[in-house]
C-alpha cells in the first residue's frame, strides 16, 4: 500500500538486496555516517541527463536558472556544455565568477539591480543583462556614460498571462513587480528608449509567466502575448523564460521537455515571424529538482491522542522554506525500506521555534519508523538550499554529489564559526 513512486528518486536510485536505498551503488548509510544529517544528496549524474535532454530538444539555447541551486561545483560541471547561466545578483554573479563561467554566457535578471550590480555585470562583459524597470534603464545609461562599451540588453515584459500555478511563483501577469507591461504600452516605450540609448544595444524581449507550470496552453498563450512586440521590433533574441513543472508527489507527472519545446517552437512558427531570431529557455527546477533528495534524522515522535502524530527531523523550514512559503507538498519514506507500505499518517515538522515549521503536513511512512531512523525527502534539489537561512542559528547543512565515479562534498556544512563570522564583538 502507497510506497514511494521511484519516479520521483534520481537516476542513479536503487534499491539493493535488503531494501535499502543506494545512489550510484553507495549505500544512504554510507552517505549519512560520512556527512551527517540533515544532507542534500545531489545525482549529477541526473542533472547532466536533463541538461543534455534540453539542450536536445529544440533549436534553441539553455540557459539554467541558477537561483534554483547555485554552487561552484556544479557550474562547474556545467560550464562544460552548452548553456547559458541565469543569475539575479551580484552574488550568484559572483558565484558564477569563481567557477570562471564566460560572461559572455550569462545573463543578469533582477528587478532592482543596483548600479554597483549593473557596474560589475558589465564589467565581466555579461552576455544580456535583462532590463526590468524604467529606473533600471536610466540606471544603466548612467553607468555606461563615457564608455565605449555597448551593453546588450534585453527588455523583460508581462505579457499578461495567468499562469495557473501558486500566486507566488506566478510573473506573467499585469499586476506584478517584475518587467514591463505589454498591454499598456510600457514594453513599447522601454524598448523605444534603449533603441535611442547610445550605449545600449537592443537585443530582444524576455518573459517568464512563473514556475510549476504544468498547463502548456499556458506557455502558449505567453508567445501568442508577445506577437505584436517581436513584428514591431524584430528581435534577435526571444527569451521565454522557465517554469516548466515539475512532479513532487506520487500522482504527479513532470512536464515533458519535448512536448514543451514543441510548443514553443511550434507556436512561434505559427507566427511566421520574417527574420531570424535565437530562442532561449531559462529552465530552474527542472534541472535540478528531482536530482537531489534531503536525509534527516527522527529527533521526536509526539503522539497527540486521537489527533496526529509528529515526528520532528534535525532540520525544517530553514533547509526547505517553500512548504512555508508556498505549501508546498513534498513525499517521504525510509531509505532503509525504500519499497515498504507507508501505512500511518505523520506530520513531519522541523526543529525550529515556529509551529508552522511543517515540511510535510500529511506525511505516509511505515509504522514501525523510529527515533534515530533516517527518512528522505525526494525532489528537494531546487529551492531548497538555495532558500536555506539560519533561523534560529542553524548552520545550513553540507551539499553532497553523487554520480557513477562516486560521491564528493559540494558545500561544507556550516558550524557554530561560521555562524559568528559576522559578529562584531
Ligand atoms: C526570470 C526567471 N527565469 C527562470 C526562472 C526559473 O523558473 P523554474 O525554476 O520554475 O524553471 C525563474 C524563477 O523564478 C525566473 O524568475
Amino acid at each position: 500500500m502507497n510506497p514511494l513512486s521511484p519516479h520521483l528518486l534520481p537516476l542513479g536510485a536503487a534499491t539493493n538486496s535488503e531494501g535499502k536505498l543506494e545512489l550510484h551503488n553507495v549505500g544512504f548509510e554510507e552517505l549519512v555516517q560520512a556527512y551527517g544529517t540533515p544532507l542534500f544528496v545531489y545525482d549529477t549524474d541526473d542533472i547532466v541527463d536533463k541538461v543534455r535532454r534540453l539542450v536536445g530538444a529544440a533549436r534553441w539555447k539553455v540557459a539554467y536558472a541558477s537561483k534554483a541551486f547555485l554552487s561552484v561545483a556544479l557550474l562547474n560541471i556545467l560550464k562544460e556544455f552548452d548553456i547559458l547561466l541565469d543569475v539575479a545578483s551580484g552574488g550568484e554573479l559572483a558565484v558564477a565568477r569563481a567557477a570562471g563561467f564566460p560572461g559572455s554566457r550569462l545573463i543578469f535578471h533582477g528587478n532592482n539591480k543596483s548600479s554597483s550590480e549593473l557596474g560589475d555585470a558589465i564589467s565581466y562583459g555579461v552576455g544580456l543583462i535583462v532590463v526590468d524597470s524604467f529606473n533600471e534603464i536610466e540606471r544603466l545609461i548612467e553607468t555606461t556614460v563615457g564608455s565605449k562599451q555597448s551593453v546588450p540588453v534585453l527588455v523583460r515584459v508581462t505579457p499578461g498571462v495567468e499562469a495557473h500555478t501558486h500566486e507566488y511563483i506566478m510573473t506573467g501577469q499585469e499586476d506584478s513587480k517584475f518587467g514591463f507591461s505589454v498591454s499598456s504600452g510600457a514594453a513599447n516605450r522601454a524598448i523605444e528608449t534603449i533603441l535611442e540609448a547610445e550605449n545600449l544595444k537592443f537585443m530582444g524581449i524576455h518573459a517568464h509567466i512563473g514556475s510549476q507550470i504544468f498547463l502548456l496552453e499556458s506557455f502558449r498563450k505567453e508567445v501568442e502575448a508577445l506577437a505584436p512586440l517581436l513584428r514591431d521590433y524584430r528581435p534577435r533574441v526571444i527569451n521565454l523564460g522557465g517554469g516548466i513543472g515539475v512532479a513532487y508527489l506520487n500522482y504527479e507527472e513532470s512536464g515533458d521537455f519535448d512536448i514543451w519545446a514543441k510548443t514553443l517552437t511550434a507556436t512561434l512558427d505559427e507566427l511566421a515571424l520574417d527574420f531570424d531570431y535565437e530562442v532561449i529557455v531559462e529552465p530552474g527546477r527542472a534541472i535540478v529538482a528531482s536530482s537531489a533528495l534531503t536525509f534527516y534524522t527522527v529527533g521526536t515522535l509526539k503522539e497527540v491522542e486521537g489527533v496526529r502524530t509528529y515526528l520532528a527531523v534535525d532540520g525544517g523550514m530553514s533547509d526547505n522554506p517553500r512548504p512555508v512559503i508556498y505549501d508546498s507538498g513534498y513525499e517521504a519514506f525510509l531509505p532503509r525500506a525504500v519499497a515498504s507500505d507507508r501505512d500511518k499518517n505523520f506530520r513531519i515538522v522541523g526543529k525550529h521555534c515556529e509551529s508552522g515549521d511543517v515540511i510535510i503536513k500529511d506525511a505516509f511512512l511505515p509504522g514501525d519508523v523510529v527515533v534515530g531512523d533516517v527518512i528522505a525527502t525526494p525532489v528537494t534539489g531546487a529551492y531548497g538550499y538555495s532558500m536555506a537561512s539560519n533561523y534560529n542559528r542553524v548552520p545550513r547543512p553540507p551539499v553532497v554529489f553523487v554520480n557513477s565515479s562516486g560521491h564528493r562534498l559540494a558545500i561544507r556544512g556550516e558550524n557554530y564559526d561560521d555562524l559568528l563570522r559576522l559578529e562584531v564583538y
